[in-house]
């Protein structure tokens, strides 16, 4: 049998560990026919409707395509910048810290294997922005677009910005050299700018929703540009839906999951999911942890149109960093918090404290293990505090933070979302209150046939002075 890619431990979330705030084993058990009848039901649906997710691991064509489309840019350029937000960025960003060097972008082209620098922009911070045109050189830059909607305002905002300034380098003529667009294969204001200006592009494949799709085009282009094995992390993904299509909830990590999370919300209280990955690598995985988790169970109403207005609140913290800002709060604050630990046995490199201060007494036990071996120590240290304060956790183990481990952690939690919903009764995929929020933009900027609502918003009523306050 080949070597687990992740372990899931949840024994920290049962009262057996953690006393009275823990889980009780029978409400697992009593929750197990329907885990189990959830997790049926999204294998039953496999590749319909918006579970088309779950095709992703197993298309080599695409995987061809997308590495040719890499390997035909090797050595053109200097920079690439992802122009994307939300699901068309998250994944992107945390493929990025996960499997490049921490120091990526710093190293010179010999150090990156010639291989470019990578950006992922999301947000329309106009002094961020400013400072991205400060630093690239955009007749040595490829852009990647990528919008599934192809129409969000921060993207395609992005997206002008840095073409005029690729035109303004490069003239018209050259324009189409720079541009990788990855949009929807119809709908769109993105796709007939593809068609009309003879940008090359991919195809956000459909029934994929933006917070599942980093193992399709959206994720896969920039993370083989940054000279990543794609297949590799298609390859882990495929182990996790091995792993996930099991029936009994002991065998199937991502029902166990999200059963267990479940669980936690609805019967201990512990509404906030905190993922703290000890890894600065995995730092970024939890923002794409909060997006799913929260985008896609935080709803108004269940499936019979009820309104339930339910969902957990994902946070993120960092191990050791937050054992010196978060851990007080989560060790004694109110008892509403799991804490979902990622480790990492190997990290790939490591350094040996010196021992240098042996005759020391207060700091001589550091010299001789390594920071990988600190660190597991202060992992492993939270976990004991967390559990003797009573405060239900659960670890993931990560042998290495690789692009297989990777993808498997990518597929096991979007399996363990699609759960998720089922066990809450709620449409997991769509986003009523995302969408929400850019009608307002449109109307707010003045966009052609949302005049509606621009009168709407202007004439509601004025902040009451009484609530406006100075420093
Ligand atoms: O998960 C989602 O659906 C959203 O976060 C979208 O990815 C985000 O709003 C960006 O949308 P689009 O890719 O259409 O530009």
């Amino acid at each position: 049998m080949s070597k687990q890619l992740l372990k899931l431990d949840v024994s920290g979330l049962f009262e057996a560990k953690v006393g009275e705030h823990g889980l009780r084993e029978p409400a697992l058990e009593g929750l197990r026919e329907r885990a189990e009848a959830a997790a049926a039901a999204v294998q039953a649906d496999r590749g319909t409707g918006w579970l088309r997710w779950m095709d992703l691991p197993y298309r080599d064509d695409v995987a061809d395509a997308i590495a040719a489309s890499a390997k035909a840019k090797e050595g053109l350029f200097d920079d690439v910048v992802v122009l994307g937000i939300g699901g068309s960025a998250l994944g992107n960003t945390a493929v990025q810290s996960a499997l490049r060097h921490p120091y990526w972008n710093s190293l010179p082209k010999g150090g990156r294997g010639g291989f470019p620098r990578m950006h992922v922009v999301d947000n329309v911070d106009p002094a961020r922005l400013a400072g991205l045109v400060d630093v690239l050189d955009p007749a040595k830059t490829l852009f990647n677009v990528i919008s599934k909607s192809g129409s969000t305002a921060e993207t395609m905002s992005q997206f002008m910005l840095f073409r005029d300034l690729v035109e303004k380098a490069v003239g018209a003529e050259k324009v189409k050299e720079h541009f990788v667009c990855t949009t929807d294969a119809e709908k769109g204001i993105l796709r007939p700018i593809v068609r009309d200006e003879g940008f090359e592009s991919f195809v956000v494949p459909e029934g994929v929703g933006g917070r599942f799709s980093v193992l399709s085009e959206v994720g896969l282009f920039s993370t083989a540009i940054a000279g990543v094995d794609i297949r590799a992390m298609l390859a882990g993904a495929a182990r996790a839906d091995e792993a996930t299509k099991k029936p009994a909830l002991g065998d199937n990590p991502a029902a166990m999951l999200a059963a267990a999370l479940y669980l936690c919300d609805t019967e201990l209280g512990a509404h906030v999911h905190v993922m703290m990955p000890y890894s600065h690598a995995l730092r970024d995985m939890a923002d794409w942890f909060r997006q799913i988790w929260a985008e896609s169970l935080g709803k108004a109403v269940d499936t019979s149109g009820k309104t339930v207005n339910v969902g957990p609140t994902p946070a993120k913290a960092l191990g050791a960093t937050d054992q010196h800002s978060q851990i007080q709060l989560y060790t004694e604050g109110p008892f509403d918090k799991v804490v979902m630990m990622l480790a990492v046995e190997d990290f790939g490199g490591d350094v040996t404290i010196p021992e240098s201060y042996g005759e020391t007494g207060g700091i001589a036990y550091l010299g001789g293990h390594t920071f990988g071996e600190l660190l597991n120590a202060e992992m492993r240290a939270t976990e004991i505090a967390l559990s003797d304060a009573g405060r239900p956790n659960l670890r993931i183990d990560f042998p290495a933070v690789t692009p297989e481990t990777v993808g498997a952690f990518f597929y096991l939690f979007e399996m363990t979302t699609a759960i998720a919903g089922r066990l809450y009764d709620i449409d997991a995929f769509n986003q009523p209150g995302v969408e929400a929020g850019k009608i307002a933009t449109y109307a707010l900027m003045g966009r052609d046939g949302y005049e509606e609502k621009r009168a709407e918003i202007e004439s509601a009523p004025r902040s009451p002075e009484k609530h406006i306050l100075g420093v």
